[in-house]
């Protein structure tokens, strides 16, 4: 079984984070993104994977290569500038010649993909959507259907006066190889505005598969946390990280945790990351390798990147903390903000709510409180 995944979006809305890696790999406890859906398609019969890059394409590459490594085989495509999300599958045509799998590079799910090829098949459908239940479907595609699952609109991003149902587009396609030829070469085209409405003006059969998994676009830094939140909380998080090291937490080699200090899961440590006396974590929570936590600090429901650097007496809570930065004695950041890699957080500074920090800048030692 093939499948594309769309990894060339620019991440815009995670920025910080994406400033210095694409999305797809954004790590998710402590793995890029992308190698937990690699696994998830691999579990699913899926061999053959088509990334359509576009945003830093090399980071992407780089990592993975031809995916001998991650027991699949990987294809790129590149686009000079962006092609849309229908566009950037057209570019691999030559390579899709039976049903095959689209799916957007930002959603961690478990939806049953086996389950909704025998969907797609049992129906004859030439294209299924799977669709997933959510609180606000403004943000996403709306996929109204009838009785029998056929969709009969597709309305991307509507205004609340235009929701008529809560189920949006998951981001996973079936498509039949035919219906590439709807779609312009070479052109900036979208399944979302351009090949799913004009699919229905033609009458051809276009099926929603509804998924009750588990479902998340991790696209922003608050669903970026949920997500980590979400999979240390669950019952399969085992499966993912495999048996604990205590209880509920996972550490790393070579950890060095004072006697003093305390940990309360779920919490993941990266290699080698050092807990000084008296400092805290609270889960759910993850260090990155590397990560220093200086006395009598306090992470809580928080993600930092790998080699963070955290001085003494600070508080770190509901937050997302880039790779090296560095967090000076007694700072608070509580509650949303977003620490870019390599910056630096003076000490004595007091952040909270969406406050950011982009990756190298300084801030210093008490500018900010409240
Ligand atoms: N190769 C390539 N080229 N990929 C692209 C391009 C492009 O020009 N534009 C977007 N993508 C990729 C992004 O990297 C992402 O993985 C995916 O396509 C979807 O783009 P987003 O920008 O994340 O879209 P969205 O989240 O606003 O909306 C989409 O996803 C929702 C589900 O999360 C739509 O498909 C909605 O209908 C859907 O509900
Ligand atoms: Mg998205």
């Amino acid at each position: 079984m093939k499948a594309v995944i769309l990894v060339g979006g620019e991440g815009t809305r995670l920025r910080p984070l994406t400033c210095n890696i694409p999305k797809p790999m954004v790590p998710i406890l402590n793995r890029p993104f992308l190698e937990h859906v690699v696994e998830y398609l691999r579990g699913h019969g899926v061999r053959e994977l088509f990334l359509a890059l576009c945003y830093m394409p090399d980071k992407i590459q780089k990592h993975f290569g031809d995916g001998r490594g991650f027991g699949i085989s990987i294809t790129y495509a590149m686009e000079e500038s962006p092609l849309g999300t229908a566009g950037a599958v057209k570019n691999l045509e030559e390579h899709l010649n039976d049903t095959f799998f689209v799916l957007n590079g930002d959603t961690f799910t478990d939806l049953d993909l086996s389950a909704m090829l025998a969907f797609h098949k049992q129906r004859k459908a030439r294209a299924t959507i799977a669709v997933t239940p959510v609180e606000n479907p403004t943000v996403y595609g709306v996929v109204e259907t009838n009785s029998q699952g056929e969709v009969h609109r597709f309305v991307e991003k509507p205004s609340w006066e235009a929701v008529t149902t809560n189920m949006v587009n998951a981001g996973c396609y079936l498509l039949e190889p035919e219906l590439l030829q709807h779609i312009p070469p070479r052109t900036y085209f979208m399944f979302e505005y351009g090949l799913f409405p004009a699919l229905l003006k033609l009458g051809t059969p276009l099926y929603a598969y509804p998924s009750r998994g588990y479902w998340i676009d991790i696209g922003t830094p608050q669903k970026y946390l949920q997500v980590h939140k979400d999979l240390l909380l669950s019952k399969a998080i085992a499966k993912i990280l495999g048996e604990p090291t205590h209880k509920t937490v996972w550490l790393g080699e070579g950890c060095q945790i004072h006697s003093t200090a305390e940990v309360s899961g779920p919490v993941l440590l990266g290699e080698g990351c050092v807990l000084g006396p008296r400092s805290r974590i609270k889960g759910p929570a993850v260090l990155g390798p590397g990560c220093i936590m200086g006395e009598s600090s306090s992470v809580e429901e928080a993600v930092l990147w790998r080699g963070v650097r955290i001085g003494k007496g600070v508080n770190i809570r509901k937050c997302v903390v880039g790779e090296n930065a560095s967090i000076g004695d007694s700072a608070w950041i509580i509650e949303g903000p977003v620490i870019g890699d390599n910056a630096s957080v003076g000490s004595g500074n007091k952040l909270k709510n969406d406050f950011i920090l982009w990756p190298g800048k300084t801030l210093k030692p008490d500018s900010i409180s409240f």
